[in-house]
């Protein structure tokens, strides 16, 4: 797009809209029964081009085929996955719809659609940006008749996506559970449906909100992707379809299958941003793009530096005390430590995970003088101050729920089942956001606390809410929406507060907690080898910025894996480093090496965080990522060797984005190095056995 394109043409004789951004184009028609249809997406194009995109051939001429077109922009017709599914008080299920009018402002386009006959209005949203070639779109359902009846709704998605006509298709997404989040998979999609879901109330551990589309042929430098990341962290659903006639259209949204609302009379309801992206340079170039985008459009905080955090966890549990902790703090900031986190364990009966949690106050026993002389000796130290909570759980065994046992997700008759011995609180009742949002802001408030780890730690089951009658499934939104609004409004009176988003590690990873949060426990698994997998898998989307990985104990507490101190802060370093082993414990040649490393990464850190980062490798046992600072002149490579086979060849790794007409000299070395040889023979990384590491900082000589 030049810089004098605009960023939402119409051309009112084809009734065809023209999105651009600084790489791509996106263009959507309305045929001639007024429904929004989707007509391309890729390299940029100018209106003319645009309109002159051939319709895409419908299948045979047959009673059994769709007598509509498909591709959809919200899909309400033909035979595929559909992004509404509705029933007016009569009965009927289709959806009409009669052109209102268009708005465009800002870069965003309005589309106003209204059903012929029912109190229906829906208007589709599409936002693009000057600086990011992510597409964000949303839609807003209105009921408006407000002496009518209730409309039934069993889905209402954020949008449809269609990708151009390929001879084959291929998925990439991540899936996993606890402690393996972000697996990535990347397989030929079949035709028919796919369904990527979460049914746990959570985005969840065991798939992610997103999805990458290719032909096959895409790698991690070439080809033409089509993905999409929606901003949600409750469950969710996209469907993928491929039709036997080779059109692939996805559309997804909050709620899974089987839920139901009803859309009152006179009321609104937005569903949640679903972002796409086009990218014609591979799977890196988009990984690329989507922090980029993240960056500039979705933290809340993007021009900070994350900070270095010691997390009590693995070191002490649920057993803190004034005494450890403060013992822990002080090696944590002789270490170069600059947030002390105290995990779970401070408040209530909390002992254990059997009890307390919703009681939240300061556990007398573990701290008799309460938090502040904890608090007083971190900063003393010169260390921010961080606290663990995990508002939305209750233990049975708690006064907050012999007080208010209605208070959790729960269905009459049924089993309220325990899970890590807690149940759910129903964040969709005002009654119970109001309490959360008052003690963690009086909490806030009355503690010098700069930094909260909010932590979910189990799946919603017999998610009920009896009070809510018919409309008991709105909790599966509105619990998200509760949450959602807590940070809100406890970062807009505390501004200087930071929140790390956690799940049981990464559970709730999406879009809709990074517009929230500044940081994301990934996984509870800390073993640096298998660490290299998810941190993989996570950067598919998100950026390093968000990725908090901390450096723990030898022997790994779950995997019972021995790894050298190095190499565990390696894999570390390649996000937001920090420390959660137990320092009391570590020798002094380890707190040395400790030191050494912290030291060096706090000069590399604008550049791991806040530079480009490219997946160098992933060749047998050999895994190298490449980070280079937004200026250019550093470049940062880090990699790591696990178990390969005696003889297996390690192939030397080539750079990239640098100046090919450059000289850079490697900062350990002093070796100078040909900008042109790093680029096209590449480097090899001194790793002589299994489980070692390196990182190679390169200067750009001037
Ligand atoms: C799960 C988190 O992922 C851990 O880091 C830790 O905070 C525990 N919960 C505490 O219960």
């Amino acid at each position: 797009m030049s810089r004098s394109t605009p960023p939402v043409q119409f051309d009112p004789l084809h009734r065809l809209w023209l999105l651009s951004t600084p790489n791509t184009a996106y263009a959507l028609r309305l045929d001639a029964h007024d429904v929004p249809r989707h007509v391309y997406w890729g390299r940029p194009l100018t209106l003319a081009q645009a309109a002159s995109v051939p319709e895409v051939r419908r299948p045979a001429d047959s009673s059994f085929e769709s007598p509509v077109g498909d591709g959809g922009e919200l899909t309400t017709d033909g035979f595929g996955a559909q992004s509404l599914l509705l029933a007016f008080s009569d009965g009927t299920t289709q959806v009409d719809w009669r052109f209102l009018g268009h708005t465009v402002t800002d870069g965003e386009l309005v589309v106003r659609l209204a059903d012929r006959h029912y109190p229906l209005e829906a208007d589709l949203h599409y936002r693009v940006h000057e600086d990011s070639d992510v597409i964000e779109r949303w839609t807003t359902l209105r009921h408006n008749d407000p002496d009518g009846q209730d409309i039934l709704m069993t889905r209402t998605d954020s949008a449809s996506w269609t990708a151009p006509p390929r001879p084959s298709y291929r998925l990439s997404h991540t899936t996993g559970a606890w402690t393996t989040e972000f697996q990535l998979e990347r397989l030929p999609l079949p035709i028919g449906e796919t369904l990527l879901t979460s049914r746990r109330g959570v985005s969840s551990h065991q798939s992610h909100p997103w999805l990458m589309i290719d032909d096959g042929t895409a790698d991690e430098e070439h080809g033409e992707v089509w993905s999409a990341a929606l901003a949600w962290s409750g469950s969710w659903r996209i469907s993928v379809d491929r039709n036997p006639a080779g059109r692939l259209t996805w559309t997804g949204g909050f709620g899974h299958d089987g839920l139901s609302w009803r859309l009152h009379p006179g009321e609104t309801w937005q569903t949640p941003p679903f972002h796409g992206l086009f990218s014609a340079g591979g799977f890196g170039t988009a990984s690329r793009a989507w922090h980029d985008h993240i960056t500039r459009h979705v933290l809340p905080h993007p021009e900070e530096l994350r900070p270095i955090v010691y997390n009590s966890w693995e070191a002490t549990g649920w057993a803190v005390t004034e005494a450890n902790q403060k013992g822990l703090a002080a090696t944590a900031a002789a270490l170069g430590a600059e947030l002390f986190v105290m995990d779970d364990g401070w408040f209530g009966a909390r002992d254990g995970d059997d009890a307390g949690l919703g009681d939240w106050t300061v556990n007398p026993t573990h701290f008799p003088d309460g938090l502040a002389p904890l608090i007083d000796e971190v900063q003393r130290l010169g260390m921010r101050f961080g606290l663990w909570v995990e508002p939305e759980m209750v233990n049975p065994d708690s006064d907050l729920y012999r007080a208010h046992p209605d208070w959790v997700l729960h269905q009459p008759h049924r089993t309220q089942t325990t899970m890590r011995n807690q149940l759910v609180l129903n964040f969709a009742r005002p009654d119970v956001a109001t309490w959360a949002h008052k003690w963690l802001d009086a909490l806030v408030r009355d503690h010098a606390i700069d930094y909260l780890k909010w932590d979910m730690n189990r799946a919603f089951t017999e998610a009920g809410w009896p009070e809510a009658g018919p409309d008991a499934s709105r909790l599966w939104i509105d619990h998200v929406r509760g949450v959602y609004t807590i940070i809100d409004r406890l970062r807009e009176d505390h501004p200087h507060l930071r929140v790390q988003a956690c799940a049981g590690g990464g559970g709730r990873a999406d879009l809709g907690m990074l517009t929230r949060t500044d940081e994301v426990w990934i996984s509870d698994n800390t073993d640096a080898a298998d660490r290299i997998t998810i941190q993989h898998g996570y950067s598919q989307v998100y950026p390093a910025r968000t990725m908090a990985a901390w450096v723990t104990d030898s022997p790994n507490f779950l995997t019972r894996r021995a790894l050298p101190l190095r190499f565990r802060f390696h894999v570390a370093m390649a996000g937001v480093l920090g420390i959660g082993g137990n320092l009391l414990e570590w020798t002094p040649a380890d707190l040395a090496e400790a030191t050494t490393l912290i030291t060096h990464y706090k000069t590399i850190r604008p550049t791991i965080q806040h530079g480009t980062q490219h997946r160098l490798t992933t060749q047998a046992g050999h895994t190298a990522v490449q980070y280079t600072s937004p200026d250019s002149s550093q470049i940062v490579v880090i990699a790591w060797r696990q178990p390969v086979r005696t003889g297996h060849p390690a192939f030397p790794i080539r750079l990239h984005s640098l100046d090919p007409n450059a000289l850079y000299r490697d900062e350990d070395t002093g070796t100078i190095h040909h900008g042109t040889i790093l680029l096209n023979h590449g480097i090899a990384p001194d790793l002589p056995a299994d489980y070692t590491s390196t990182l190679i900082q390169l200067q750009r000589i001037p």
